[in-house]
């Protein structure tokens, strides 16, 4: 059984720099159309000239690849002119409240402080990415968050709002209740929970931000992405770290899947019965909610076995070593 995808889309993707930028960026490249680059570099892309400069960096790696690399800014306040002259460059700005996850150091401590900024952004029409979580108990952090999620949704509401990474079963219900506001999920959020990341031996390879949530939280994710909510748009979240800086003492969140992402998705959506649903997911979603439209490419997926590999240079992908049903059909192959 094979199918065909039309221009597939990953609407979240940490690349990094250097050389981790040139081992990780062709694995995303060869199988999706485009994908929506996250900000959170050692010194974050907060300026225009970091920002013509790290779409250089990645188009360079990319070679010939047809593939887009929809940028983001990271959120700071910004005054109006700032965010015109960058308005056609990025897809979007992206909020970390201070602190949260991997070099956010720079991100929001005050959101009363930030309201200038966002109405620049209603007003140009850039849309707000936002990672949702507040420092509490690490369970609760992105359900106590969706009182910020209100305030925006309420305060701003023609400021396209995504929920990036959602993992509870009350985000996903808070997210139907506003037009402005969508929502990316990953793979791995649809396929584990914490049980797997800390209730046997623990997992360093699964260790991500938002952490993994319950079995009802995975539940009600995969019932609205399998019932084809249109609001939802697949973002892997693919965060890869040298395996020295997860297999170690203070662990670094985020789990590797860029390599996987595609095969795993067909797997899991065909187990559910529903790989019509697949294309929405991975890209029309996203075009009609980003009003985006990505380089034609056709991606094909063959139910096939492979293994995936245990190191991508230094980084340990999702499901290393193990066997996959479904594979991308390269060229000559
Ligand atoms: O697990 C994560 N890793 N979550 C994030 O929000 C950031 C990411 C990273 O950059 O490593
Ligand atoms: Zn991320």
């Amino acid at each position: 059984m094979s199918i065909i995808l039309d221009s597939p889309l990953d609407m979240h993707l940490h690349l990094r720099e250097g050389e981790m930028l040139q081992c990780v960026a062709p694995l995303t490249a060869r199988d999706f159309a485009g994908a929506v680059v996250m900000p959170n570099l050692i010194s974050p892309v907060d300026s225009e000239h970091k920002l013509s400069q790290y779409r250089r960096d990645i188009e360079r790696v990319c070679g010939q690849e047809l593939f887009t690399p929809y940028m983001t800014l990271f959120f700071r306040p910004y005054r109006l002119a700032e965010l015109e002259k960058v308005k056609d460059q990025v897809i979007g700005l992206k909020l970390y409240p201070a602190g949260i996850t991997t070099q956010s150091e720079a991100g929001v401590t005050d959101f009363s402080e930030i309201e200038e900024t966002l109405q620049h952004m209603q007003d140009l029409s850039i849309p707000l990415l936002v990672h949702g979580e507040t420092s509490g108990f690490v369970m609760d952090r992105e359900r106590e968050f969706i009182e910020v999620y209100r305030d925006l949704a309420v305060n701003f509401p023609k400021l396209h709002i995504i929920m990036e990474h959602i993992t509870t079963a009350d985000s996903v219900e808070f997210m139907e209740r506003y037009d402005n506001v969508s929502a990316t999920v990953t793979l791995h959020h649809l396929m584990i929970t914490l049980d797997d990341v800390v209730g046997g031996f623990m997992q360093p390879d699964l260790f991500c931000k938002p952490i993994a949530k319950t079995p009802r939280d995975r539940g009600a994710l995969r019932s609205a992405v399998f019932s084809g909510n249109p609001r939802i748009m697949f973002g892997s979240d693919s965060a890869p770290h040298p395996r020295h800086r997860k297999e170690c003492v203070g662990c670094a969140a985020g789990v590797f899947t860029a390599p996987v992402a595609l095969p795993l998705l067909a797997q899991i959506f065909a187990e559910e019965g529903c790989l019509d649903l697949l294309q929405s997911f991975v890209s029309d979603n996203a075009c009609k909610r980003y009003r985006i439209s990505p380089p034609e490419k056709r991606i094909t997926l063959t139910e096939k076995e492979w293994v995936v590999p245990e190191l991508y240079g230094t980084v340990r992908p999702f499901y290393g070593g193990e066997r996959l049903f479904w594979a991308v059909n390269r060229d000559g192959e």
